[in-house]
């Protein structure tokens, strides 16, 4: 059986249409809210139909020297163009794409989990230095 980490896909966002692009500063100023911006496609579109489409993003800090993770956020993205008419018959859809924001004391590593229905979990990170 396979170890959960092993599930945890990862490559370059600018060439993998699944892995999540973090935006945020490289240095965030100790104790000020920070904006963290993750995207799914920001270089190549991923689809987004009722059949294949972004499920989910969490956002997860590890703190310098920590071994246990904080999640920061989790979002949920419910409409992929079904209606009561069925599959593909809406014209909304969500969009992996989210804003949310935090503050630390801590340098440490965003870590962004993107959740695809049908090829599963994509993982990107970004250090960051508090000064
Ligand atoms: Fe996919």
């Amino acid at each position: 059986m396979a170890d959960f980490k092993d599930l945890l896909q990862s490559a370059d966002w600018k060439t993998e249409k699944h892995v999540p692009a973090i935006d945020c500063p490289d240095k965030i100023s100790k104790g000020q809210i920070s904006q963290i911006d993750v995207s799914v496609g920001k270089q190549i579109a991923h689809p987004n139909t009722t059949e294949h489409h972004i499920r989910s993003i969490e956002i997860y800090f590890l703190a310098s020297g920590e071994k246990f993770p904080y999640i920061l956020a989790r979002f949920e993205f419910n409409a992929h163009g079904e209606s009561v008419q069925g599959p593909n018959t809406s014209t909304i859809f969500s969009e992996p794409r989210v804003s949310t924001y935090f503050k630390t004391d801590k340098a440490g590593t965003l870590i962004a989990l993107s959740y695809c229905n049908i090829h599963g979990l994509w993982k990107s990170e970004k250090e960051i230095s508090v000064g």
